[in-house]
């Protein structure tokens, strides 16, 4: 049976809005490219000179109301996304494709998620890099039972909690199965990442404890261990997952390494392709195949859905509310949750 070609709309040219149009573009059978709509004119010239039949546009509420897409996928800064998915519920589409993090505030993560559920509208947010190889051969060293039940996971990285700790505790969460954390503890420290884009504590460190018993360490920021020379800053992370009989891990520079109850007391390690543009891009066609076959099939759960992202998003909350609060907290985070934490880290924290 043929499949369904989904119409897709792309907001934002910037580093990540090129990655999604290529994703997109590799998965021309599934997915054509609509529209497109910046406010850079050179930018939309270069798309028209490209890919013929794309329609540009410098509005994006046009855009959806001329060309009712089948998919709205937009790459810009976490402090528009609420608006955007507005827009979504607004013009009908089936399915968004949204960056990471899902928003700048609990309210604004709680109105998204509402929307999206009371429309209808299959979301995913772009923690892609589950998709790389060495995360893959870590999933192979974990469900191959070669490391034995997994006991406790830890994620770092350099970047700060609400930049790249959103991509880290998703990739825990993926890990150990999709199975949600019920309490989580925290600390966190330092004013100066708290005006960013991506506002955040400078450094944050959360004990988490999922519902299957196991246990997590997450650390985000400047204290959290360096393994890479500082221009691959932000690829200087790194998942670990350990089990009753081993340990391994990935990065998302391609290296990973195991001990493992068939590696003979030796320590396995290897590298995958170093990040790249040309990685990027092939893990961006992967994830954004999963997006048409979730859509074609909403059986299989695409493995960034919303959902799990916004667990994610409570936790780092709750890394935060616990440090504030000296407190253990519980999870699920309440619905209806209005306390600015952003705002309570700017009062409370030390200089
Ligand atoms: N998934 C990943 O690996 C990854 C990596 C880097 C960045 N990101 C995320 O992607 C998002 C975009 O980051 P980027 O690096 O592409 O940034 P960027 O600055 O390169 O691009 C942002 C784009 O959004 C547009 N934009 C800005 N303000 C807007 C507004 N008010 N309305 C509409 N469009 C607006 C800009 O014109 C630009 O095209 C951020 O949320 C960031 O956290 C994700």
């Amino acid at each position: 049976m043929e499949k369904p070609k989904y119409r897709v709309a792309l907001l934002g040219l910037g580093n990540r809005g090129w990655s999604h149009l290529a994703g997109f573009i590799a998965n021309e059978e599934q997915f054509e490219l609509s529209a497109v709509c910046s406010s850079s004119g050179d930018k939309l010239q270069t798309v028209k000179n490209r890919y013929a039949g794309c329609l540009t546009y410098s509005d994006a509420e046009q855009m959806l109301a001329e060309v009712r897409p089948d998919v709205f996928c937009f790459a810009t800064p976490p402090s528009v996304r609420l608006s955007l998915v507005k827009l979504a519920a607004r013009y009908g589409v089936k399915a968004i494709a949204m960056e990471k993090p899902i928003a700048n505030s609990m309210q604004e993560t709680r109105e998204i998620g509402r929307l999206i559920r009371e429309h209808g509208i299959q979301t995913v947010v772009c923690h892609q890099h589950k998709y790389l190889s060495s995360f893959q051969k870590l999933k192979q060293f974990v469900q191959s039972g070669d490391i034995g039940d997994i006991v406790r996971i830890h994620g770092k990285t350099r970047g700060w909690l609400y930049n790249s700790g959103t991509h880290f505790v998703d990739y825990m969460l993926w890990i150990n199965g999709g199975i949600k954390a019920d309490w989580v503890t925290g600390h966190v420290h330092g004013k100066d990442k708290l005006d960013d884009s991506h506002p955040s504590p400078a450094y944050a460190l959360g004990e988490l404890h999922f519902a299957n018993g196991v246990t997590g360490i997450i650390e985000c920021g400047y204290l959290s261990p360096s393994y890479l020379p500082s221009d691959r800053f932000w690829t200087d992370n790194r998942l670990t997952v350990y089990g009753t009989h081993g340990y391994a891990w990935a990065e998302t520079d391609g290296r990973w390494g195991a001990f493992t109850r068939h590696s003979g007391g030796q320590i396995l390690e290897g590298q995958e392709a170093l990040w790249s543009p040309a990685v990027k891009d092939a893990i961006q066609a992967d994830y954004t195949s999963d997006l048409a076959d979730w859509m074609n099939d909403p059986g299989r759960l695409h493995a960034c859905n919303f959902e799990i992202s916004e667990h994610g998003y409570d936790i780092l909350y709750g890394i935060c509310a616990s440090s504030l609060d000296h407190a253990r907290i519980d999870l699920p985070l309440p619905q209806e949750l209005n306390e600015d934490i952003i705002e309570r880290m700017k009062r409370e924290l030390r200089d």
